[in-house]
């Protein structure tokens, strides 16, 4: 493939070239809508059989059907892009979000920012801790899901894995429990689940996304796994008076 620098990557009418990988579920959908208010042309990769779920953008979006994590896909959707946005899902057992995340590191042009979602649950050195409830649900939900073979969280442990080790220009962003809701603006973060400004463990899906494609033009958030917050839940009045984005 040819290879781009993150300048050179410009479309012919000077916009930022983005492509979100699991452009149809929740999450990329607001990633779309926040990507294109931002003036970036969007390509997106979804399933087949998603495909209608991005009807409302019309003409406005690039759509490659297909699996996350076929290769051949993602190799064209990334193609000439600034900034690569991926819902890393870890469904079913055939380690579909490490696949993912290794298509994206692998294809991406050199310099591309690559921002990743996941949850809580990911570690990148550690020091997290968790409360009892968050290692309660991982625990049991993950050893049913994964007896029936529904989802495998392990292997989305196995996709941060890469990435943390990887020498691109990543960020991963560690997602609180979601809400539906009105925008209340860009979450807050911090670099460990226990701080105290991530203890209401609470964001609207709407601003997961927007810190997702704000995260593309904020060189402070290369190699950083975020876990974020609410920018109006008590936790994070109470301590993160300072600038939305700021580690605490
Ligand atoms: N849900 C939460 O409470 C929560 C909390 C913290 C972090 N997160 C993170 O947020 C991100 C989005 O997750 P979400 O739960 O909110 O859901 P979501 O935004 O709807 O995304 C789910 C993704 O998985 C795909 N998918 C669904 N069923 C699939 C299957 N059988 N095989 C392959 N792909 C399938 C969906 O594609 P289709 O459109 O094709 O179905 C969609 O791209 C994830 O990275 C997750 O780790 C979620």
């Amino acid at each position: 493939m040819e290879s781009y620098g993150p300048d050179e990557t410009r479309t012919a009418d000077g916009r930022k070239k983005v492509c979100i990988v699991g452009a149809s579920g929740k999450l990329g959908r607001h990633m779309v809508r926040h990507a294109l208010d931002r003036g970036y042309e969007v390509v997106g990769v979804c399933r087949e059989q998603s495909v209608a779920k991005l009807a409302e953008f019309g003409d406005r979006i690039t759509v490659l059907p297909g699996a996350t994590d076929d290769r051949a896909v993602v190799a064209r959707a990334v193609d000439g892009c600034d900034a690569v946005l991926t819902v890393l899902a870890p469904w079913g057992m055939r380690h579909y979000a490490s696949g993912t995340a290794q298509a994206v590191l692998d294809l991406a042009p050199p310099g591309a920012r690559l921002v990743f979602s996941c949850g809580w649950h990911i570690t990148r050195d550690g020091k997290d801790v968790y409360p009892l409830r968050l290692r309660a649900f991982v625990a049991v939900f993950g050893a049913l899901a994964k007896l029936a073979r529904v989802v495998d969280l392990d292997d989305q442990v196995e996709a941060c894995r890469r990435i943390f080790a990887s020498d691109t220009r990543w960020t991963v962003v560690r997602g609180s429990d979601l809400e539906e809701g009105e925008s209340q603006g860009l979450p807050v973060w911090s670099r460990h689940v226990g701080d105290p400004v991530l203890a209401s463990n609470l964001t609207r899906r709407v601003d997961f996304a927007l810190f997702m494609v704000e995260a593309v033009e904020n060189d402070a958030l290369v190699r950083e796994a975020p876990a974020i917050v609410g920018r109006l839940t008590p936790s994070a009045l109470a301590h993160a008076p300072a600038a939305p984005a700021d580690a605490s």
